[in-house]
């Protein structure tokens, strides 16, 4: 191995330019292991007597995040996109021959030190993968083609920074636009409407337009920003939530590559809203190549007075907006977890009441908004309420980013208005044969082809935008595993039904995959969702059993030709099971449900 020392200077140097704030910990661990990949020992120590925080604190911040490292790894760090759309696009075969091609075992660095390859989870590029990151940059499209040159590049020691650009180019795949992504913002317009509005007037637009999250809970806008607005409290903040860890999805990240004018004006509008001063960007350590982009419109933002002291001539409106980096924690998206991500903790998510619009960022009210909700609220400031809400539908109104992967002909980024029925989605996508769709990622719904009628809508499918095409080749139970084994990797192990149920349900998914599976496993999983369902502190845990339960009700076949063949009787009659999960996905009462007030406008 080569020496690793980060001297005291380098490490006074970074921990000089946060302020010696302990909050900044965080951010301080992720540039002082960019050099050498980790942090050794030493620099933990160091760190913790510059910082004034014990030592323990470090390394349990350190020892949290995936992307951190507090052992030794390869000076090429190769992890592989762990997302099943990539799996049944060959990843794993890629892996295998990308690890035999340079002598490697795989999650083991090769004893020269030189490199390492492994997996993550899902790094936001399911339309064009297979995918890796290369000591955190995104190399896509992989084919054994690509394998080879990269084997050849690593073997060489060439750094990645010169590796060819073509390797790293990221495509935006928009397929369909609507009103936002056919927008073309002046910077500043949508800020001058709402000022020009005056605060109050500005408040009723925002309800008005009755826009809810985007990030998945569809909490209403409004409503979330008047209760930050009337906290007490003068140092409000706002938060953005660029985390975006949801398999499947990534209409986040072509929203930050194509619209971040319109991200950061959101912000900049809800700080107006609410008299925040002070806005962060938390973005997810693997759309870090975004970085630089991103700094440069917000330097640009400055110089043109949309972002500092008396934003456009306003007296008392100073707002800036500071980006912060995750670095693998799934669980970091969860608002809470978020927080105290930001604030250089370890991403466990808070106990609530109180919420984060009275008690958030440092104890401040905040306001805490998807990347697309806050890029949204620039057409109401443009439009007006009313005019955001006369589409979609009564209670999901305006439209929504899909990010569409798998078995399709044209995957990427499709805009709909809500109401959108999921058979006109995949004609759009150029899918056919299509024998279930998981809309929502890893924690939504699994869909199958009899509730292909079913509407995009927080009233009937809500989803953040993942939407993921399985056609009649693909194994659902495969597809269930992979999402399971994310829940039980993701899990942040704070409360024990959430460490012990994701991991017991993996063990019953490898047992029944390795065919000495019995009935009573399946009976078993069933316990096992209602622990999770009913006991965990937050919504990865309960969301973790969703895609096993959706398959084992409407895809049962999947799961009972695994078990032990003496164990295999017919245990469940099929039109009785057909018609349970008919009327679990609503199909029974479908006229009623999209009566007129919920129907496309
Ligand atoms: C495990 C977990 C992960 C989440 N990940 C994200 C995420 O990556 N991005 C996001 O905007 N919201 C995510 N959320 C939802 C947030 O907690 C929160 O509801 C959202 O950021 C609020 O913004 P919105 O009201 O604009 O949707 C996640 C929730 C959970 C439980
Ligand atoms: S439910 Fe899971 S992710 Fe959430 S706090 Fe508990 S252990 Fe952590």
């Amino acid at each position: 191995m080569r020496s690793h020392e980060i001297s005291s200077s380098q490490i006074a140097d970074v921990v000089n330019r946060h302020h010696r704030l302990p909050d900044r910990l965080l951010q301080i661990l992720i540039e002082l292991q960019e050099p050498s990949g980790w942090l050794p020992p030493a620099t933990l120590t160091a760190l913790a007597d510059a910082l004034g925080v014990s030592r323990a604190h470090v390394e349990g911040v350190a020892g949290f995040y995936s992307f951190l490292h507090t052992e030794p790894v390869g000076r090429y760090r190769l992890l592989f996109s762990d997302n099943i759309i990539e799996h049944q696009l060959g990843s794993r075969e890629l892996m295998a021959a990308l690890c035999s091609k340079l002598w490697v075992e795989p999650h083991k660095p090769s004893e020269d030190g030189l490199v390492s390859v492994s997996t993550t989870s899902c790094i936001g590029m399911g339309d064009q993968g297979p995918a890796l990151l290369a000591n955190g940059r995104p190399v896509l499209r992989l084919s054994h083609q690509r394998i080879n040159q990269i084997a050849e590049l690593v073997r060489q020691q060439v750094p990645v920074s010169e590796w060819p650009e073509a390797f790293f180019h990221v495509d935006n795949n928009i397929h369909r636009r609507d009103a936002m992504l056919q927008l073309d913002l002046t910077p500043g317009a949508a800020l001058q409407a709402a000022l020009a509005l005056g605060r109050a007037e500005w408040m009723r637009q925002m309800q008005l337009s009755n826009l809810r999250g985007r990030g998945g809970a569809g909490f209403t806008t409004a409503v979330k920003w008047m209760a930050c607005a009337d906290a007490p409290g003068a140092d409000k903040v706002v938060v953005c939530n660029a985390d975006e860890g949801e398999p499947g999805t990534f209409k986040d990240r072509v929203l930050l590559t194509t619209l971040a004018d319109a991200v950061f004006e959101g912000m900049t509008l809800a700080a107006w809203a609410v008299g925040a001063r002070q806005g962060l960007l938390y973005l997810r350590g693997e759309y870090r190549y975004l970085r630089p982009t991103l700094e440069a419109v917000l330097a640009r933002r400055r110089s043109a007075g949309l972002l500092g002291r008396q934003i456009l001539g306003k007296a008392g409106f100073d707002f800036d907006i500071e980006i912060h980096l995750g670095a693998g924690a799934y669980v970091c998206g969860e608002e809470t977890a978020l927080l105290e991500s930001l604030e250089g903790k370890r991403g466990t998510p808070r106990i609530r009441p109180p919420f984060p619009v009275t008690r958030g960022y440092l104890g401040r009210p905040t306001v805490v908004n998807n990347v697309e909700t806050l890029a949204k609220t620039c057409l109401i400031a443009l439009e007006g309420g009313a005019a955001f809400a006369a589409t979609g539908t009564a209670q999901s109104t305006g439209t929504k980013l899909l990010s569409i992967s798998g078995d399709c002909a044209r995957p990427g980024i499709y805009e709909y208005p809500f109401g959108v029925a999921i058979e006109r989605v995949l004609e759009d996508c150029g899918a056919s044969d299509t024998q279930a769709v998981q809309v929502g990622g890893a924690a939504g719904i699994m869909l199958a082809s009899y509730e292909f009628h079913r509407r995009i809508a927080f009233e009937d499918v809500p989803t953040a935008g993942a939407f993921m095409v399985f056609d009649s080749s693909r194994d659902l139970f495969e597809v269930a595993r992979n999402f399971v084994a994310f829940f039980a990797h993701e899990s942040c192990g704070f409360c024990t039904p959430c460490r012990v149920g994701t991991s017991l349900l993996l063990k019953a998914m490898n047992k029944l995959a390795d065919g000495h599976g019995a009935k009573t496993d399946l009976a078993d999983i069933e316990w096992i969702d209602r622990l999770l369902k009913n006991a965990s502190h937050c919504g990865l845990g309960s969301a973790a059993p969703n895609p096993v339960m959706d398959t084992l009700l409407k895809f049962r076949p999947a799961y009972e030709r695994r078990l032990k063949s003496l164990d295999f009787a017919p245990a469940f009659n099929l039109d009785d099971a057909l018609a349970a999960a008919r009327r679990a996905s609503g199909r029974d009462d479908a006229a009623a449900h999209f009566s007129a007030d919920h129907a496309p406008r």
